[in-house]
């Protein structure tokens, strides 16, 4: 929570809110939603930013992968979201092949900003993807990277595995980075590399970090709401931790969520993937 305000008090959170809290070495806690009661319940427990994740595509709509998730799918769910909550910055998944172009990037955006109403837009790529963050950026429209593990490129990359273990991916990872931060991308995101590099990248990068099975030190913690309420079927990821288990209702596993990231007590070690 941005310094000593109670949820209820709080003004909206925007990217300088973000960036003062990096600053002031604020953990930001981060948790996907995608409909609006879980919204409210994010929001009264302090939640900084709710990401209308294309997860859904898997824990809601019951697909194998995030790849056949569309843009309608993803309007329809970050307006259920924006209905719900006042104060987090509300960042939305471009999904797959929504963003291969300038041009389809910037109209898929605008769809997201105006029909949406998301505060945010999330990407999946490396540093290719500079031109299309730097005109994202240019036209208004705030930009959250997310490098390493890529879900929407699971195909491609065989299966979901750790990014960045060797010297020379680490330092592209690195490189790719900072390059796309200096072309407008206001947050990045890291999933699944090891903690060092996040260590790493955290101390290099000026703009938040968020990570998931990336260790304890970047700026901010994101999980999908539904591993860490532990309903996710099948098995859980290592990264992710069950915050219902021993609390007594969803709001008071929400609250233990956000008071692990604000203290730095999650994620733990046992939770590194490498
Ligand atoms: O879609 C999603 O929920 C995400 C998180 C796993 C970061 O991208």
């Amino acid at each position: 929570m941005y310094k000593g305000q109670e949820p209820t008090q709080r003004k909206p959170i925007t990217v300088k809110t973000l960036a003062k809290m990096k600053q002031a070495r604020e953990k930001i806690a981060v948790l996907t939603a995608y409909d609006a009661s879980f919204a409210a319940v994010l929001e009264a427990a302090g939640v900084d930013i709710i990401l209308v994740g294309d997860s859904l595509g898997m824990v809601v709509q019951g697909r194998q992968t995030t790849v056949p998730v569309s843009m309608d799918d993803m309007v329809y769910h970050s307006r259920l979201v924006a209905r719900g909550c006042r104060t987090p910055l509300l960042m939305v998944d471009m999904p797959f092949m929504s963003y291969p172009t300038v041009e389809l990037a910037l109209r898929n955006s605008a769809r997201l900003m105006q029909e949406g109403l998301a505060q945010m837009v999330k990407l999946e790529g490396d540093g290719a993807l500079v031109e299309i963050v730097r005109q994202l950026s240019r036209s208004g429209v705030p930009v959250c990277m997310h490098l390493g593990l890529l879900p929407q490129s699971v195909h491609k990359l065989g299966g979901y595995r750790v990014q960045g273990r060797e010297e020379a991916a680490a330092g592209k990872l690195i490189d790719d980075a900072l390059r796309l931060q200096d072309a407008g991308s206001d947050v990045l995101l890291v999933e699944c590399i090891p903690a060092e590099l996040a260590a790493r990248l955290t101390e290099t990068l000026e703009a938040p970090l968020i990570g998931i099975g990336a260790g304890a030190a970047c700026d901010a913690q994101v999980l999908v709401l539904y591993d860490m309420l532990g309903i996710t079927p099948g098995r859980r990821p290592k990264f992710s931790k069950d915050f219902l288990e021993g609390q007594p209702s969803i709001q008071a596993a929400v609250a233990a969520y956000v008071r692990a990231v604000k203290s730095g007590e999650f994620p733990g070690t046992e939770h590194c993937v490498a």
